[in-house]
């Protein structure tokens, strides 16, 4: 069967509004023919609403990096899930390792953003990853198991199916020091089985984040367990980022 990819840029505090319009006006450029991997952006709030103007009558998607789970109300800061559908918004992340680690996010608060996303007809982006400390102490799998049990409570089993999850270890992120194939196929392996076990019953997936670049990505391609990927850095840099796609589209013509 033909593998399809997920290919998303978390462009976290990064670019203004004419930074933007450059690097999309250069991705076009740049881009031999519209990929077949599912191209999503997600830019800072602002810079969201611009993009979506920039990229209309595309085939790449939008996704917010965050939002709030109620509907709306005195949540200064906030950004609501009718606010994202309205401006034509379709995925949002949920749980990123900076705002769990910097911003006091919580399996609590995903777990009710996720709900929240679900119900408003967004496509969560669920991120979870377990620290070096875990890592080195063996608890990586008791980890994951823990952030997808309570992040995903009360998730109807109809609606598992509906979400992309992103394996990223945080110790992955933004250090050049990607996780080895073999910790990325164990680890996307328990997420498989613990989403499953919770009631999913169709294929669910799974993207790998941390140190993904040009030059690793073929060596990430070839683990079967992975169906995307979730890029900081290098989706900053449009030429990194277009080398990537390449590569990946290049990849899923060779498997056919
Ligand atoms: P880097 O690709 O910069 O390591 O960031 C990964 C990430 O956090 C994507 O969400």
């Amino acid at each position: 069967m033909k593998k399809e990819y997920i290919i998303v840029a978390n462009w976290k505090m990064n670019k203004t509004i004419d930074e933007s319009e450059i690097f999309v006006n250069n991705f076009n450029n740049l881009l031999l023919e519209i990929p077949t991997s599912k191209v999503i952006f997600c830019p800072p709030f602002l810079t969201l609403f611009y993009m979506n103007e920039l990229l209309k009558d595309s085939p790449y998607g939008l996704g917010a990096q965050n939002l709030h789970w109620e509907e709306s109300g005195a949540y200064t800061g906030e950004i609501s899930a009718a606010m994202l559908t309205s401006s034509g918004i379709s995925h949002v992340i949920i749980g990123h390792s900076e705002r769990r680690q910097l911003f006091g996010e919580t399996d609590k608060t995903v777990n009710m953003k996720v709900q929240k996303a679900l119900s408003s007809g967004l496509t969560p982006i669920m991120c979870i990853g377990e620290t070096l400390e875990d890592r080195k102490n063996n608890k990586t799998l008791t980890v994951l198991e823990y952030q997808l049990n309570n992040g995903l409570e009360n998730v109807a089993a109809g609606d598992l199916g509906k979400i992309i999850f992103a394996y990223e270890p945080i110790w992955a992120i933004g250090t050049g020091e990607r996780a080895e194939p073999e910790q990325i196929d164990e680890a996307h392996r328990t997420i498989r089985n613990v989403v499953e076990s919770i009631g999913v019953e169709e294929n669910i997936s799974i993207l790998y984040g941390g140190s993904v670049k040009s030059i690793n990505i073929n060596e990430l391609l070839n683990i079967n367990e992975v169906n995307g990927f979730l890029i900081g850095g290098a989706s900053l840099d449009v030429e990194e980022f277009v080398s990537i796609i390449h590569q990946t589209e290049k990849h899923i013509k060779k498997d056919n």
